[in-house]
């Protein structure tokens, strides 16, 4: 029921019990809630309509609540729902997933009203996009540290990269957030892009070695913006030849940065790439189909869908619209392939549903 004023929350419980009970409190809380047995439903409501507040267990058949919150958070770029998951465990490897996610916060199960209420309430209240902040996104924890103990939980993995390397990738971290920070791009397109390219690269079971290098040059691919001035980066309108031919210099300049140095040829050759095309007709090499590498082909999809989902100069799309126009340029911009992997990574694949 659509109830003008209500905030509105979209609740996810494979236990009907369980459900009706939650549903029954955030009423009575003054929320309009959308009760739904299955995480892939809560999706599709969500995507409907973006509610204030996402309840979901974490176990569930068929998508969990994580599965949800990622979704939510990269592929539908909500930044602002507050996503609070239900967990019946807290280990070290739950409070990881759950972080990943973008997820807010959790309750840990079983949970008397009380709790529940109060989680409800603090989450509500807390300012800004909590999800975003809790968690340096630029600090490139799991490339620049080994394993070391924090707040009682082992974090970090070893970085397989040298020191030149992680010292060049800290370097280039500070360049993508000062680019993100003066504007170029609309809030969180970096992290955006990273977390759709992580998706992606879920299904082609790259080594972790590979994935943090992908991890490293989706926070990189843009990274060569940081230096050109604001007339340019934070331009509303159309630039000069001269002005273009600067912006398309970005790839070969953290390119550059990367080449040669050990354990970075992917990183150097993936963000070099991340602006051709499947035809033939991108920069900086004029590179097609399959010569472009694999890393900057995934780069280039998750770009330009994250640049269509939060665009700032033109109303953004939805999801759903961003996966038509993807559909409508694979073969020609995209690897078509690969475009059919992301449709299906990211539940957008089947038009007949939408
Ligand atoms: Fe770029």
């Amino acid at each position: 029921m659509d109830r003008p004023g209500y905030r509105r929350v979209v609740l996810a419980e494979d236990e009907p019990a369980i459900l009706t009970a939650l549903e029954e409190v955030l009423t009575a809380d003054g929320f309009e809630t959308v009760g739904c047995p299955d995480g892939l439903m809560a999706l599709e409501k969500a995507r409907d309509r973006p509610p204030d507040l996402l309840v979901l267990d974490i176990n569930m058949p068929g998508l969990s609540g994580t599965d949800v919150a990622l979704h939510l958070r990269m592929v539908d770029a909500q930044a602002d729902a507050r996503i609070l998951i239900i967990s019946g465990r807290e280990d070290y490897r739950t409070h990881r997933l759950i972080r990943d996610s973008g997820a807010d916060a959790f309750v840990l199960k079983p949970f008397d009203v009380t709790t529940f209420r109060r989680a409800v309430s603090e989450l509500m209240e807390l300012p800004g996009r909590p999800w975003l902040e809790a968690r340096d996104w630029y600090t490139l924890e799991e490339l620049t540290t080994g394993p070391r103990r924090r707040g009682g939980f082992e974090t970090g993995v070893p970085t397989g990269l040298c020191e030149e390397a992680l010292a060049l990738a800290r370097t280039v971290s500070l360049m993508a957030r000062s680019v993100d920070e003066r504007g170029a791009h609309p809030p969180y397109h970096t992290i955006q892009v990273t977390g759709l390219a992580l998706m992606l690269a879920a299904r082609f079971q790259l080594s972790p070695e590979h994935r943090r290098a992908l991890r490293l040059a989706g926070l990189a691919h843009d990274a060569g913006l940081a230096l050109l001035p604001d007339s340019i980066l934070a331009r509303e309108g159309p630039l000069s030849p001269r002005e273009t031919d600067r912006v398309r210099e970005h790839p070969e300049t953290i390119s550059r940065l990367f080449e040669g140095v050990e354990g970075a040829d992917e990183v150097a050759s993936w963000v070099r790439h991340h602006h051709e095309r499947w035809d033939g007709s991108g920069y900086p090499d004029g590179l097609a189909g399959e010569a472009i590498p694999l890393g900057a082909r995934i780069l280039t999809v998750a770009d330009a869908f994250s640049a269509m989902t939060t665009r700032r100069y033109r109303p953004a799309l939805n999801s759903r619209e961003a996966a038509a126009e993807l559909r409508h340029c694979a073969g020609t911009q995209f690897d078509p392939d690969l475009v059919a992997i992301f449709l299906e990574v990211t539940l957008l694949g089947d038009p007949g549903n939408h």
